[in-house]
């Protein structure tokens, strides 16, 4: 019998995320009697997010945590391969939070049904650079950030899959723009493929005295996928009048206790900083221009990205954990092995 390998939550990572918080269980395939309206998809590629990271733990995020003993919720590419539903058929495929498994019975409808996949896009494209890291950094920096011509904007985490969209979209949009990534490779492309002004290596640099450097009129909108140190060396460079997107705090989401905050916030104040969150789940009315824009500047060559992809089934946690020592070159995947 054809099983369905799935990697489960067994306990909720304490601190640092660990390959033994994952068991690998074999469970039967998925019911081929589908019921009206379901379908069943065998996963190809999975798609890693540090935001998985949060919703390992209990309640505190914005979506329900994952259930222990459950396979992992993760983004996926998958195919069709059974279908009771005329609006997906066998053949095509979808994305959509399928797990880290091989097969599931999705049926779903409405907001959370799974997204078809065009015919014209690959599903590491669609993972990747037209998937949601792509569309959360074309909202952050352009709705919530209002970039514009002339703007000196600062972004961290920025050779990622978040970050180097931002970076390429805020020099669409006229700003001049400077990265913050780990490690001279990375810093390398913000330059040289992603069109970044300047870039600064937190690991072997000073980021306050680099930004004092690079950004002597200070910045005047910070886009932070980081937090922690960052964060505070950004607020004290904001210019009069700066603006911050809070995007996300990777630095803090293996802490077991959460890190004191910054320091320097009664800066905000004197300069009259504003700081602003913003989940992508907010902004699904933006999604089709969102993906119109990006598919044309694909199309056109102007925007450069990056896929890490690793393989086979057996990787799926230690893939997960890539993300948090910065391993990922680009956006994380994992091709699924029959
Ligand atoms: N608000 C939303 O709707 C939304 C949606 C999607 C993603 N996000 C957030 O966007 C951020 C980037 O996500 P992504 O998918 O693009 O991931 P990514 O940047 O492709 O990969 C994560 C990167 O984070 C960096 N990192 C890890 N630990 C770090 C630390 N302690 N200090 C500084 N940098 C660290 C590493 O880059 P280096 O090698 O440069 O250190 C690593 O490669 C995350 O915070 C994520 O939660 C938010």
């Amino acid at each position: 019998m054809t099983m369905n390998r799935q990697w489960v939550l067994v306990r909720r990572p304490v601190g640092q995320v660990r390959l033994e918080d994952f068991a690998r269980i074999d469970a039967e395939i998925p019911v081929p009697d589908l019921a009206a309206g379901e379908i069943l998809i065998r996963n190809r590629i999975l798609g890693f997010d540090p935001a998985q990271r949060g919703w390992m733990d209990k309640g505190t995020g914005y979506m329900a945590p994952m259930a222990l003993g459950e396979p992992v919720r993760g983004s996926a590419a998958a195919e069709v391969i059974a279908s009771q539903n005329p609006a997906y058929q066998v053949g095509r495929f979808v994305r959509g939070l399928f797990g880290w498994q091989d097969y599931a019975v999705v049926n779903k409808v409405g907001e959370a049904a799974p997204i078809l996949i065009p015919e014209d896009v690959a599903p590491e494209e669609a993972l990747g650079v037209l998937g949601a890291a792509s569309l959360t950094a074309w909202v952050g920096i352009q709705t919530v950030g209002g970039v514009k011509s002339g703007d000196c904007v600062l972004v961290s985490g920025a050779a990622g899959a978040v970050g180097s969209m931002v970076a390429q979209i805020a020099r669409l949009n006229g700003a001049r723009v400077i990265g913050i990534a780990g490690g001279a490779e990375k810093c390398r492309w913000l330059v040289e493929d992603y069109g970044a002004d300047a870039a600064i290596d937190y690991r072997s640099e000073d980021v306050s005295a680099r930004l004092a450097e690079l950004a002597p009129d200070g910045v005047d909108l910070f886009f932070d996928n980081v937090g922690g140190d960052i964060l505070e060396a950004a607020i004290g460079r904001m210019a009069f009048h700066g603006r911050i997107v809070l995007c996300g705090s990777i630095s803090g989401y293996n802490d077991a206790e959460p890190a004191p905050g910054p320091r320097n916030l009664s800066r905000m104040i004197s300069y009259r900083i504003s700081m602003q969150g913003f989940i992508l789940l907010d902004h699904l009315d933006q999604v089709p221009q969102a993906s119109a824009e990006l598919r044309d500047w694909l199309a056109a060559g102007t925007l450069r990205y990056r896929t890490d992809i690793q393989h086979g089934f057996e990787a799926i946690p230690a893939t997960f954990l890539r993300l948090f020592s910065g391993a990922n070159k680009g956006k994380q995947l994992l091709r699924l092995c029959a």
